[in-house]
């Protein structure tokens, strides 16, 4: 077909796609160039908008590397990276919520011991994190492989700082589903706003700050593997994280204590805080 104008196009580009394709690529095709005509149409850019927005796409790719993914920060600040894990977290009743996995997690484990300072010396204000781990069904998942990772109090991440790995770390859950390490206690902080993610929050008028939180990741046999964090109550940007991360079953209120026997039995001479969580995980189908 030739002589194609704006209300034939769309029609034209749809038919292109060939008889033997995969029907999953047939569909995604289909509704790509759908969505993205009727996106042109109704922005109608200028032709220097539309050299900026390839400029900019451009931009994101080449700010990719072994240790920074432009493009998912993008579907994060874009709300696309929670809706995609809604759609893929329809959990039954009493299951913790999922929240995103962002880009701090570190493949190689740390293992450590229950109770163990996962600090690795890092200054801040001790954390003892203890909970538990079981189903849906109230079942303890013993045994459970829990993986941890927050910020420092400066709300920076071990490998925003150099190669030296701390404040994360693996643990199992003991017969009784239960687990408690020590740490410090991180911060709210901005994602990495130095590249066009940056640059488009800015222009949109958005700050960049997560609200204070600890990451897990949890894995039992017959269920899915749980990926969530925990956020800390009174944070002021709760209502407003960059990645729409928030759920207010995830919040959670990060006790004060002074000087004294921790929860674990632990004796502490400065004050502390104390964070405890259960998660409930979904069975497999
Ligand atoms: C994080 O919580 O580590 C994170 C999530 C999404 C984007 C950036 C950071
Ligand atoms: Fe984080």
């Amino acid at each position: 077909m030739r002589d194609l104008n704006e209300n034939t196009i769309t029609d034209e580009a749809l038919s292109r796609i060939g008889p033997n394709a995969n029907p999953r690529v047939r569909s995604v095709s289909e509704a790509l160039i759908r969505h993205l005509h009727a996106f042109i149409r109704e922005i109608e850019p200028s032709q220097a908008e539309w050299e900026y927005g390839i400029n900019f796409l451009t931009r994101v790719g080449q700010m990719c590397t072994d240790k920074r993914q432009e493009f998912i920060l993008l579907s994060d600040a874009l709300g696309v990276s929670m809706l995609v894990d809604a759609i893929n977290h329809r959990l039954p009743e009493g299951a913790t919520e999922t929240t995103v996995f962002g880009p701090f997690y570190v493949e190689a484990r740390r293992d450590f011991p229950l109770g163990a300072d996962i600090s690795e010396g890092v200054e801040g204000t001790p954390m003892l994190v203890t909970g538990t781990v079981s189903s849906v069904e109230g079942k303890p998942l013993a045994g459970a492989d829990i993986d941890v990772w927050h910020s420092d109090d400066e709300g920076f991440y071990d490998v925003q700082q150099g190669d030296s790995l701390a404040m994360r770390g693996h643990f199992r859950a003991d017969a009784d589903g239960r687990f408690h390490f020590w740490s410090i206690r991180p911060r709210y902080y901005p994602i990495p706003d130095d590249g066009p993610v940056g640059e488009m929050l800015k222009a949109q008028g958005r700050h960049p700050f997560r609200p204070e939180h600890v990451h897990f990741m949890i894995a039992a046999q017959d269920c899915e593997t749980l990926v969530t964090h925990v956020f800390a109550e009174g944070d002021p940007y709760l209502d407003s994280d960059v990645v729409f991360g928030v759920k207010n079953s995830l919040i959670a209120k990060f006790d004060e204590h002074g000087p004294g026997i921790a929860a674990d039995g632990r004796t502490i001479d400065t004050p502390y805080v104390h964070l405890n969580y259960d998660f409930v995980l979904k069975p497999l189908k």
